[in-house]
């Protein structure tokens, strides 16, 4: 049964009124890609209002460049922890950030950002949640011989990769499977469901069922 209130109370966009997502980026930006790919739909219910690096110079700041999204800068180098939490809090805020999306962000986020985004943050991760967690889940699941891995979009709490889980996707490890093979299987799965978990997300359709969080409609636009 579908409870009645969504998990983000804004939550369902109106037309002409889409989600404003931020996104956090360290790396290649192929996940951030693939949400500039929807949102370049004027109708689309996701607008990437500002990417953010901790890194610069990387993949995914030209992408959001290229796209004409605020391309932003915060190197967690030399700062403690809370002063560099604090600098990207004001930068998304600054930009009209509504969710935080982590697409490839090689920093852990604490209580001190994650308190004031409370289940406005989600990420992405290259296994079937609870298992792999960490660097190089792929590699994981071929040393551990598993026959089945995938992806997860969850919420994020201070945990590495243990936030609720949102949705799913499986993939098959095939005999003889390379890593980086693998990677790309789940990479492909990953660029499917995050903006679907997102647009759901938009839609009011991220519902709390027994107290857990999950997204519904995957499959629609
Ligand atoms: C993705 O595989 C994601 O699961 C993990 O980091 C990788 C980022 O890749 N959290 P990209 O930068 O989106 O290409």
């Amino acid at each position: 049964m579908r409870p009645s209130a969504p998990l983000v109370p804004r939550a369902p966009c109106a037309p002409g009124d889409p989600l404003r997502v931020g996104v956090l980026v360290s790396g290649s930006g192929s996940n951030l890609q693939a949400l500039l790919d929807v949102a370049r739909d004027p109708a689309h219910a996701l607008r990437v209002a500002a990417v953010l690096s901790n890194v610069a110079g990387v993949k995914a700041l030209e992408r959001a460049a290229a796209a004409a999204v605020p391309a932003l800068v915060e190197d967690h180098r030399g700062r403690p922890r809370e002063v560099f939490e604090d600098a990207v809090d004001a930068a998304l805020r600054a930009h009209g950030v509504e969710v935080v999306v982590l697409a490839g962000f090689m920093r852990v986020l604490t209580a001190h950002f994650l308190e004031r985004w409370t289940e406005r943050v989600l990420n992405v991760h290259p296994a079937l949640c609870p298992s792999f967690p960490g660097m190089h889940a792929p590699r994981q699941a071929l040393a551990h011989g598993a026959r089945v891995t995938g992806c997860t979009v969850h919420l994020v709490d201070p945990g590495v990769d243990t936030g609720p889980i949102l949705a799913q996707a499986a993939v098959p490890i095939l005999d003889d499977d390379a890593e980086a093979a693998l990677t790309a299987r789940i990479q492909a799965e990953e660029h499917r469901l995050f903006p679907a978990v997102l647009a759901a997300l938009a839609r009011g359709d991220v519902r709390l069922v027994d107290g857990r969080p999950r997204a519904y409609g995957l499959d629609a636009r």
